[in-house]
């Protein structure tokens, strides 16, 4: 399995480093052997030693290596820290910070040329969840529009725009149902994300073709996110 913690706008330079001290401490002591993602604002990114399954990634970067673009990070910035590792397509960058999926495809073709694990997101607003699934799915593979499926190292994550943040999370039936759907074109690991928590994540990793969880607020604190971790590890016993 694939647990990736999407700290957004939280956490600082301090608490990250504080976050993943606990966190390293925690995959050693319970040999945890799922791979273990974390994202971090970009001002705490850092050359962090780390087990080879805990990655620290970026929530976004412009794809360019360097250059005049006011406010963003691009290649030399992440290189600087080793990172290769980038979340791309997330909703908040869709829909709040208006991302085009040209923009969107642009990052992925650049980043995809320099060999990064890129996780990729996508998923539907309500609106477009109401209209039933056939609109959903023209939806949502709109949001893969010029995204090579085939990439190696690509991860996808499904997330309903609606579930995320709210405390709601989809059901588990929608989210099989989305899943098989694309799993028709994926081989990549497919992840879900929206209101991931300890008291739902056995469940949701429980659906057929879930790869992993993207954890947005259960993530932010280092406890939460270890106990998803360790449900993760005692799912995968049972099995
Ligand atoms: P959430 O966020 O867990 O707070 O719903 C998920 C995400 O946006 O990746």
């Amino acid at each position: 399995m694939i647990i990736a913690a999407n700290f957004k706008t939280n956490h600082t330079r301090k608490s990250t480093r504080e976050y993943v001290e606990t966190l390293k401490e925690f995959l050693a002591s319970k040999e945890i052997k799922d791979q273990i993602l974390i994202f971090p604002p970009a001002t705490a990114l850092d050359s962090f030693s780390s087990p080879s399954n805990l990655k620290i990634g970026a929530q976004n970067a412009y794809p360019v290596v360097n250059g005049s673009f006011t406010g963003e990070i691009g290649l030399e910035q992440l290189d600087e820290f080793g990172i290769k590792t980038i979340l791309l397509g997330h909703s908040e960058r869709r829909h709040i910070l208006k991302e085009s999926q040209e923009l969107i495809a642009k990052k992925f073709s650049f980043f995809k040329e320099r060999d990064f694990e890129i996780v990729y997101c996508v998923g539907e607003p309500l609106e477009i969840r109401e209209k039933g699934f056939e609109a959903l799915v023209k939806y949502i593979y709109g949001q893969l529009e010029n995204i090579d499926l085939n990439y190696d190292k690509l991860i996808v994550a499904y997330e309903p725009v609606w579930a995320i943040g709210t405390g709601l999370s989809a059901k588990s039936e929608d989210i099989k149902e989305v899943l098989n759907e694309l799993r028709k074109d994926i081989k990549a690991p497919l992840l879900y994300g929206g209101s991931v928590k300890p008291s739902n994540a056995k469940e949701i990793l429980s659906i057929q073709n879930c790869d992993g969880l993207l954890i947005g607020t259960a993530s932010w604190k280092a406890e939460s996110f270890c106990e998803i971790i360790e449900i993760s590890k005692k799912l995968a016993e049972e099995k």
